[in-house]
């Protein structure tokens, strides 16, 4: 979810007021893959890189984040949608944490959407998490190094148990992954939208979707 900040900057607004129109992405966003019968979202919220920017800045995004928990809530939980974390939350402090983990346990038996978001993540970081329990589990000799493949691999990942990543989609015109989902995006469709994400809405994420239903894939086949 890129471009909030430029979003703002073409307004003459402060990159918090395009924060808070990304805000309002994500519920429509959310909206329109509920009725298309999305069974997995998954937001980049906030990458391990992001603390590089100003204090200002991630103290809006966690208050941001801390005030949708609060007010979609009731929303999410009643239309079914299961909310999952990745990455490092704790890292917000324990007020916000407590509440994403709550909010995580009450929406636990939702069928409907499963809303992951990732929270403090990077997928560098999680893949050595994964190296390094492995390795532990190795030397405590509950492992043996030829009984690790892809699928062990897999169920370390933070996204353990959900489905494999179909659609991969960036918004405001760049160009790369920064670091998200690298492992899972190994035979991810790639889409780069040129839309701002404060101005993203059903229309693109449906268009999205369309464009993934005509693109063949083959997995390395022919
Ligand atoms: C993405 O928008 C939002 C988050 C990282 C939470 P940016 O803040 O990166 O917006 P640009 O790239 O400055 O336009
Ligand atoms: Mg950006």
């Amino acid at each position: 979810m890129d471009g909030n900040g430029r979003w703002a900057s073409k307004r003459g607004l402060p990159r918090s007021a395009g924060h808070r129109a990304g805000a309002e992405a994500v519920r429509r966003t959310l909206r329109a893959a509920v009725e298309e019968g999305v069974e997995v979202l998954t937001l980049y919220a906030f990458s391990s890189e992001n603390w590089r920017r100003s204090e200002e800045e991630v103290s809006d995004l966690k208050g941001l984040l801390l005030y949708y928990v609060e007010r979609e809530l009731d929303t999410i939980a009643s239309e079914g949608v299961k909310l999952r974390l990745i990455g490092d939350p704790a890292a917000f402090g324990p007020n916000l944490a407590t509440k994403l983990e709550t909010a995580v346990e009450r929406t636990k038996d939702n069928d409907n959407l499963t809303l992951v978001v990732a929270l403090n993540y990077g997928s560098r970081a999680e893949l050595v998490e994964v190296a390094r329990r492995l390795a532990e589990k190795a030397a405590k000799g509950e492992l043996r190094a030829e009984q690790i493949d892809e699928r062990l691999i897999d169920e370390e990942m933070h996204t353990a148990g959900l489905p494999p990543l179909d659609l991969l989609i960036r918004t405001s015109g760049e160009v790369r992954l920064s670091n998200f989902l690298l492992w899972q995006a190994a035979y991810s469709e790639l889409l780069f939208v040129e839309t701002l994400w404060p101005d993203f809405d059903g229309s693109d994420f449906r268009q999205a979707l369309a464009e993934f239903a005509r693109r063949q894939r083959r997995f390395g086949g022919r």
